[in-house]
């Protein structure tokens, strides 16, 4: 068995290459810092490079990812996570191997009340969520043979993510204003990475929802960070609840993408953990000192 990670200097796709069964065999995938490197963006020789590999499984946790600069370049990010993911679709059907992608929370509108389930209607609201779509929808049309796992909010102990800022910005500023009006749910990498092994060892296909139970909004992502520095003894800032429009950003993000992951959890035949006990997890293997860098 051989699997490729592509993105491996990522988030989700560093901990995939950390958490590979032993007897499998990964090649991990980065722009630079691995033995093999390449760069989704020279689509052209996508179809070369997976086929001198032949990968069994090709897991592609690679993407564009700057939300907000997406607004500036929506070409790029649809090259990326659009174009690129179509030719790595086709080029694994012609190989008969397994496609397993991440996409995101952000191909929902956001004006739904209740955790969206994987039938409810997608409807970006940013060019981001607009390129992640368009990813779903060529692998769904062109490879029957897919694992997508939508997920959220991802954050690790490596990598910049909103855990790394706050922990940062707590140690560093008098006082720390975050959003409390977008609702969504913390996802740690190493969560992802774990449950993608699970689902491909039950041979999982299709499009799942994946993050942990319960939701949050930054705010309250922000204070359990806070909370937890505090308790072991550090100096932390003033933490205050703003709402979206005191906090202007290039990307509209959806006011609520809680997702619905019963679908997950009966493949599983267990409960995910909540996201509070998966932030504890992570946050005592974090040096706070780390993130000042
Ligand atoms: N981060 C989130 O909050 C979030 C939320 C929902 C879904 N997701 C999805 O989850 C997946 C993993 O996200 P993540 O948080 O692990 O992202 P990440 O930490 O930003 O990692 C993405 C990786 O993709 C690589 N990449 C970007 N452009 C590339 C290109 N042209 N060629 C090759 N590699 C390229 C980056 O490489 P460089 O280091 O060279 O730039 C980076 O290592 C993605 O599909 C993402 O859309 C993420």
């Amino acid at each position: 068995m051989r699997i490729m990670i592509l993105g491996a200097m990522g988030q989700v796709g560093w901990q995939l290459v950390q958490q590979a069964p032993p007897q499998i065999n990964v090649i991990p995938v980065a722009r630079q810092g691995t033995a093999v490197t390449f760069d989704l963006a020279d689509l052209e020789a996508i179809p070369s490079f997976l086929r001198a590999h032949c990968p069994d499984v090709l897991i592609n946790a690679a993407a564009y990812t700057a939300v907000d600069q997406a607004e500036q370049e929506p070409e790029q990010a649809q090259r990326i996570n659009g174009t690129a993911v179509k030719i790595l679709a086709q080029t694994m059907a012609e190989l008969g191997g397994v496609l397993v992608h991440y996409s995101t929370d952000y191909v929902f509108d956001g004006q739904q009340a209740v955790p969206y389930r994987e039938t409810d209607a997608t409807a970006p609201i940013n060019a981001y969520g607009y390129s992640k779509w368009l990813g779903e929808q060529a692998i769904a049309t062109v490879n029957a043979n897919y694992l997508i796992l939508r997920t959220s909010w991802v954050y690790d102990v490596r990598g910049k993510n909103f855990l790394r800022t706050m922990v940062r910005l707590a140690q560093t500023r008098p006082l720390v204003r975050v959003v409390a009006d977008q609702v969504g749910t913390p996802t740690a990498a190493s969560f992802i990475a774990r449950l993608t092994y699970q689902l491909l060892l039950l041979q999982a296909r299709g499009l799942y929802h994946l993050t942990p139970q319960g939701s949050t909004s930054w705010y309250g992502f922000a204070r359990k960070i806070f909370d937890y520095l505090k308790a072991q003894g550090y100096a932390t800032a003033t933490l205050e609840a703003i709402p979206s429009r005191d906090y202007p950003t290039a990307a509209q993000r959806p006011a609520f993408s809680t997702l619905n992951c019963e679908k997950v959890t009966a493949v599983l035949g267990a409960p995910l953990p909540h996201w509070e006990q998966v932030l504890e997890s992570i946050l005592v293997q974090l040096n706070p000192a780390s993130c000042l860098d």
